[in-house]
């Protein structure tokens, strides 16, 4: 996806913030293109105040302009506008590409509304290309493996879990945790898969949205298009 293209679906999302909002600001190439078309009408004196789902974006906000409190501060949004890995026509969604998927998810859930700003190649008929990312405890790693794979079984998915940067230097989350990259190629039912993953002890958050995001904003060759789930 370009860059020209990003920041078309990020500013069709920005016509929905009204001033005196609060925020969700997402994470990710696309959210970054947001913030940089928050920041001018910040800068034009708009009056709005954003929470960052990821220390990446609180550091582009803050050197962009763009006011931050916290979600201890402000736990109840009006509006989050995020990315995504790859959506369904029910705008279920996987995130987590950029490791930011527990502070995105707690962000989207605060919030009235998430709206997603992606381009069509994020478009799939059936979740699961992507690999799910999943947040776990550093402690108990290989215990946590086995319990998400006979989750997985249980669900009648299969596919490897992949520690995400490697067994010798493995990425740490803005949480300290590890991600587990789940490569299920098809995830037939993710509300049902998603269902009982959060149980399972050493599992932090997982990168399945259900039923969270409210419309999409997906830019393509002909413009962008809004997209609401499809039951
Ligand atoms: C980060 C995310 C991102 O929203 C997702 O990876 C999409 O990123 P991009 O806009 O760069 O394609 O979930 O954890």
């Amino acid at each position: 996806m370009n860059a020209n293209l990003k920041a078309q679906a990020a500013a069709a999302a920005l016509e929905e913030v009204e001033s005196g909002m609060r925020l969700g600001i997402g994470s990710g190439s696309t959210a970054n293109e947001m913030i940089r078309l928050l920041a001018k009408k910040v800068a034009s004196g708009f009056d709005v105040i954003g929470v960052p789902c990821s220390t990446r974006s609180e550091a582009l906000c803050l050197e962009l302009g763009v006011p931050l409190t916290t979600l201890d501060k402000m736990p109840e949004l009006d509006l989050t506008i995020d990315g995504a890995d790859e959506y369904d026509p029910a705008l279920n969604l996987i995130k987590g590409g950029g490791a930011a998927l527990l502070r995105e998810k707690t962000v989207a859930v605060a919030s009235a509304r998430m709206i997603v700003i992606a381009d069509d190649s994020k478009r799939v008929a059936t979740l699961g290309q992507f690999p799910l990312p999943i947040e776990v405890n550093q402690f108990g790693l290989a215990s946590t493996r086995i319990a998400i794979q006979k989750h997985f079984a249980s669900r009648r998915v299969s596919g490897d879990l992949i520690l995400r940067g490697g067994e010798n230097d493995p990425v740490i989350t803005d949480n300290g945790n590890y991600i587990l990259d789940a490569h299920l190629g098809t995830i037939p039912d993710p509300a049902e898969l998603a269902k009982g993953l959060n149980d399972i002890p050493g599992v932090v958050e997982h990168g399945l949205f259900i039923g969270i995001a409210k419309r999409a904003y997906i830019a393509g060759e002909n413009g962008v298009a809004v997209v609401e789930p499809k039951a």
